[in-house]
């Protein structure tokens, strides 16, 4: 009984020790010595690639939130009255790792877990799209210690509790870009993984890229603490920049939203928001109730700039109707789905290249699926085009085989270094998605107990 009773003031203590919001800086354009790279110049001012309905997207993830918890939480309402809200968005799987992967891969490759992966280099994201147009893009990625630094994750100083021990605020699992090799082994494309003291060098040049994806640290984004601390991050962070025309001009698409949900026994969708000039007057303050994927980012972006495919999840309709304001200005027709048709909550039970008891191999794209930009699909070199998910084999248990899948573990060559910085040791901080999924095991553990009583 004891222990029971302890058990029962776990949640309380855990939820009362989320941290107050520090801001890790005076401002976002303000350089901060809290992020352990600095700051060696902003990137070169790229020739701008015009869009047929935006100029410049910028996508900000956020951690594991149901949608009806940010929808009832004041900072996104206030921000949906400045642009669209979306209330049928959904993730594709749990839990973080393989939604990132999907957002710019347009796949999670079988993925169910948060490991350390890199994607074999016949594999192509939207990188190979913007780059055979020559639209620039970047990843900025808060904590990171150096740009393009591969590690699976890195501890720093503890700027949230002074007193504690260093801190893992950066984690390569929220980094999706670098998780393939078709990205990091390119050292022009490896640059392009920037911290927040880069960021703001490059704001402050006016030099953002047309593509960039924005991860704030571990906690900032939720993950470690809760909305609210994400929300007054959104505060600091987001309000501000809206103002400064060097981040928000009228060609500018901001989509706000969560890598996946926080109950994985519901269907996993989550509130994401259009913000930022380029969303029309007309539709500010207004809800979109058509039926999104993370996979919709990547039919948007390849709808608006009249890019290539990949041949994955972006080409499926299915799963990636383009944002709709996007979709009218690019004549491109969405599907008329509902979110509860589709789930999306499934976790390692879908075969790939990515899971270890259902592995099949890397197959070829479908080359000959027409995405919403029109262009033809990305073939990189190396690709087998004739190994297709149709004759690929039937998945086997490398598990059983005590094999794990040849693409966990560090790229060869890879720039990781071991993962402590200033400080090191046990985090000071406390992880609420323990504390939330330990009351859920408790409350099942009291439920069987007075079931057994009654
Ligand atoms: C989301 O929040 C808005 C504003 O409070 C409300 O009008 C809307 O009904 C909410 N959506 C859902 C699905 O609960
Ligand atoms: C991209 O830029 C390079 C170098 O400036 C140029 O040679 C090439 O034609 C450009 N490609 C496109 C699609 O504009
Ligand atoms: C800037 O360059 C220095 C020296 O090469 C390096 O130690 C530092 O990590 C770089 N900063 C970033 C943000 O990459
Ligand atoms: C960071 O990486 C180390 C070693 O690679 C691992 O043991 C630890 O669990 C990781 N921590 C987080 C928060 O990802
Ligand atoms: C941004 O500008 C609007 C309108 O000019 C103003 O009401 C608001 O206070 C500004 N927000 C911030 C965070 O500066
Ligand atoms: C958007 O801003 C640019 C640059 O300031 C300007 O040339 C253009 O006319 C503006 N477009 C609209 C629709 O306001
Ligand atoms: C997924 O969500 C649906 C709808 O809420 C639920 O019935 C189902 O049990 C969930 N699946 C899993 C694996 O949790
Ligand atoms: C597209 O996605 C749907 C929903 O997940 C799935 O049922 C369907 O098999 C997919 N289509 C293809 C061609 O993969
Ligand atoms: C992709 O590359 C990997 C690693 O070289 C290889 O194992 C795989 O067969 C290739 N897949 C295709 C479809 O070409
Ligand atoms: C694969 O094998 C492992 C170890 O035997 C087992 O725990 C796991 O359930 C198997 N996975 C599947 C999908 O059969
Ligand atoms: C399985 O792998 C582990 C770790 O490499 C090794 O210690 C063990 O002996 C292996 N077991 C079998 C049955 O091959
Ligand atoms: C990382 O640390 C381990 C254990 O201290 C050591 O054996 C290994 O060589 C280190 N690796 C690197 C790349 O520094």
């Amino acid at each position: 009984m004891y222990a029971l009773a302890s058990l029962v003031l776990l949640p309380v203590v855990l939820a009362a020790q989320v941290p107050q919001f520090v801001p890790p800086s005076e401002g976002p354009l303000v350089a901060s010595s809290i992020y352990p790279g600095f700051n060696n110049g902003s990137l070169p001012k790229a020739e701008q690639v015009s869009g047929k309905a935006f100029q410049r997207i910028i996508h900000i993830w956020l951690e594991n939130t149901d949608f009806l918890s940010a929808n009832s939480t004041a900072a996104f309402n206030t921000l949906a009255t400045q642009g669209i809200r979306l209330d049928q968005y959904c993730a594709l799987t749990h839990p973080s790792e393989p939604n990132y992967v999907a957002s710019v891969g347009g796949d999670f490759f079988g993925m169910g877990d948060d490991n350390l992966y890199n994607i074999p280099a016949n594999i192509s994201t939207v990188v190979d799209l913007l780059e055979a147009k020559n639209i620039s893009w970047a990843s900025y990625q808060e904590n990171i210690p150096f740009d393009g630094y591969e590690g699976y994750n890195y501890t720093s100083k503890n700027y949230v509790n002074t007193s504690a021990p260093g801190y893992v605020y950066y984690v390569r699992k929220h980094n999706p870009t670098i998780i393939y090799d078709s990205v990091a082994s390119v050292p022009s494309r490896l640059a392009r993984h920037r911290n927040f003291n880069d960021f703001a060098a490059d704001v402050n040049a006016s030099a953002l890229p047309q593509w960039m994806f924005v991860t704030p640290n571990m906690v900032d984004d939720g993950h470690d603490t809760s909305v609210d601390y994400a929300a007054s991050w959104l505060q600091y962070w987001l309000f501000p920049l809206l103002n400064d025309t060097n981040f928000n001009d009228n060609g500018t698409l901001i989509v706000l939203t969560f890598d996946e949900n926080e109950s994985y026994t519901e269907n996993n969708c989550v509130l994401a928001l259009l913000l930022g000039g380029a969303v029309p007057s007309r539709a500010r303050g207004t809800t979109d109730s058509t039926y999104y994927t993370h996979y919709s980012l990547l039919s948007t972006v390849e709808a608006n700039w009249g890019l290539g495919s990949l041949g994955r999840g972006d080409t499926n309709k299915t799963l990636s109707n383009v944002f709709s304001f996007v979709a009218a200005a690019t004549g491109y027709k969405n599907l008329n789905i509902s979110s509860s048709e589709v789930l999306t909550n499934a976790t390692g039970t879908i075969p790939g290249p990515l899971n270890p008891g259902l592995y099949v191999p890397f197959t070829a794209p479908n080359t000959s699926a027409v995405g919403a930009g029109g262009g033809s699909v990305f073939v990189a070199s190396g690709m087998n085009t004739s190994f297709t998910a149709a004759v690929a084999p039937s998945p086997v248990n490398l598990t059983q085989q005590n094999k794990t899948v040849p693409w966990s573990g560090p790229r060869n060559g890879s720039n990781a270094v071991n993962s402590t910085g200033s400080g090191s040791g046990k985090s000071g901080a406390v992880d609420m998605r323990e504390g939330i999924v330990g009351a859920a095991i408790f409350g099942t553990i009291l439920a069987g107990v007075v079931a057994l009583l009654v």
